[in-house]
């Protein structure tokens, strides 16, 4: 673990915003810069992230049978411009062109990016060229955090600025003690968390200047910072605890656990498997390309609302079982079996489709062991080590065995994603299982703001706003089905 008071300037308790403090990567400059595949983060790794180049001229050739007109439709990055199909129409004037139908978004790319590449086959995943495996190794949240946005790992000098900034927003105004007080006692702390978040953006208006430097980098700021002080006052809020305040002399880690868990003790000493554990955890989920709650954030902030509203509605997203709420789930589903020998019942009633799914298990990009999988996998042997092993990761353990050998979840390519082990570790830790989903948004917070600010300084992007295909009835006229007039 890093101490923050080793490496932290000292100047008291302000918080001076530096200026210009993302000087290096938020102009529009840098930022198109970043979004190219010849940009700065390509030029450091050894072999670019993009795919491979269609030699010029690439094209796609289309025959149309109902007008036997052929159409040349360019190729470019492994992809064709949806727009271009919208050429492609028959002789009837009310045809607008063709369109190309996707629901779940399952085969088109939204966007182009150069923050994290997935390659699901192969189980690869890496933030700005660097591998998952080596970030979580080596680095701290806070950098990672860094990279994510502005495409390079921070400078000694940039760390401990950044860290400063971030440790001294991380209060919230007072209000919000009244306004978590109204939640009932057995609210979801992911309900708290959405709202409050989406609440901040009534504390900070001029974070709709959104198209400021100065005001996005500060309101990234704030994001990082307060979000774990609003998940931590959540949780307190539940349990019926009083709010710990952040402590400035700790880790982002540190501080985190210290207003969870932190009773009458001066200062909070957190054990450090478990604070380094959970920094990993935080690193693992800090990005993840195109995924749901992503998708959300960038859909919602193409609107150019403010940060907070956008990124609440990542939260809200992420809050449901088939993303970041199915680490909930396996808890749930684990507790559910009940024992080992229950497993192989269990299992054939996910086949039988009368179980539900195997929580924990499968993703949409990842067709072999989720990276991060393996990682959590490992981490949760040596916190297991700590807390010793029970019956509930016993569980856990044959319901993978069981699987990954057999036939209906091999041939569907389904193996543990992020989510199989996750609440496992969280559980050790004492953390109730409703607030696992929590543990998430803090991680993947970094994410959420870095492809924000990555979709703001596009210059191809628009508000975001899908075609359908209209199936329902055709005009007619208004008839009242109502009895009384
Ligand atoms: N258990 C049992 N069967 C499954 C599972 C599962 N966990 N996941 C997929 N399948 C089956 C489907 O029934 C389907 O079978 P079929 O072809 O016979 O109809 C096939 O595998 C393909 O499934 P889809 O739903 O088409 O896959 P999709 O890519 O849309 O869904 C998802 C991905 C949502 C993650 C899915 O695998 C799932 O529901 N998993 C469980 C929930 C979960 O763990 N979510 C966390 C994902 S990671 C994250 O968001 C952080």
């Amino acid at each position: 673990m890093y101490h923050l008071e080793n490496r932290m300037p000292k100047t008291g308790t302000t918080a001076p915003l530096r200026k210009n403090s993302t000087k290096t990567a938020a102009t529009p400059a840098a930022a198109k810069n970043r979004s190219k595949p010849g940009g700065v983060a390509a030029q450091n790794s050894s072999k670019p992230a993009a795919p491979p180049a269609a030699p010029s001229g690439s094209a796609l050739e289309i025959k149309d049978t109902r007008t036997s007109k052929t159409y040349s439709i360019p190729v470019a990055e492994c992809a064709i411009r949806a727009t271009e199909l919208k050429k492609i129409k028959t002789d009837d004037p009310n045809d607008s062109g063709l369109m190309s139908y996707d629901p779940a978004f399952l085969n088109t790319a939204s966007c182009r990016s150069a923050i994290t590449y997935i390659d699901g086959d192969k189980g690869i995943l890496r933030y700005r060229g660097y591998p998952i495996e080596q970030l979580a190794e080596n680095a701290t949240f806070l950098e990672v955090a860094w990279l994510l946005r502005h495409g390079e790992l921070p400078t000694q000098q940039e760390y401990d600025q950044f860290v400063h900034d971030i440790t001294f927003h991380t209060y919230v105004h007072e209000n919000f003690r009244k306004f978590l007080e109204g939640f009932r006692y057995d609210a979801h702390p992911m309900a708290m968390l959405n709202s409050s978040i989406a609440g901040l953006a009534s504390f900070y208006p001029s974070a709709r200047n959104i198209f400021d430097e100065t005001e996005r980098n500060i309101s990234i700021i704030r994001l990082l910072a307060k979000t774990p002080t609003i998940a931590a006052f959540s949780y307190r809020h539940v349990k019926g605890l009083p709010f710990v305040y952040p402590d400035n002399r700790l880790s982002y880690v540190e501080n985190f656990l210290s207003m969870v868990a932190r009773m009458s003790e001066s200062k909070y000493d957190a054990n450090p498997v478990f604070a380094r554990a959970l920094e990993i955890l935080f690193i693992l989920h800090a990005d993840h390309e195109q995924n749901c709650s992503t998708s959300a954030v960038r859909g919602v902030g193409s609107s150019h609302v403010d940060p907070f509203s956008a990124v609440s509605a990542g939260v809200a997203a992420l809050f449901g079982p088939l993303h970041g709420g199915a680490n909930e789930q396996v808890l749930r589903m684990i507790k559910e079996i009940g024992s080992v020998k229950n497993v192989p019942k269990f299992i054939d009633s996910v086949k039988s489709g009368e179980g539900g799914r195997l929580m924990g298990f499968g993703h949409r990009v990842y067709k072999s062991y989720d990276p991060r999988a393996k990682i959590v996998k490992r981490l949760a042997d040596e916190v297991f080590q700590v807390v010793g092993v029970d019956k509930d990761l016993e569980i856990a353990l044959e319901l993978e065995r069981i699987a990954l050998a057999d036939d209906y979840f091999v041939s569907r390519k389904l193996y543990p994603n992020v989510d199989f082990y996750t609440g496992l570790i969280y559980r050790s830790m004492a953390f109730p299982t409703d607030f696992f989903t929590v543990l998430f948004a803090i991680g993947r917070m970094p994410g959420w703001l870095a492809q924000w600010e990555e979709m703001l300084l596009d210059k191809e992007q628009k508000i975001s706003r899908p075609r359908q295909i209209y199936i329902g009835l055709q005009e007619r006229p208004y008839r009242s089905r109502l009895t009384k007039s």
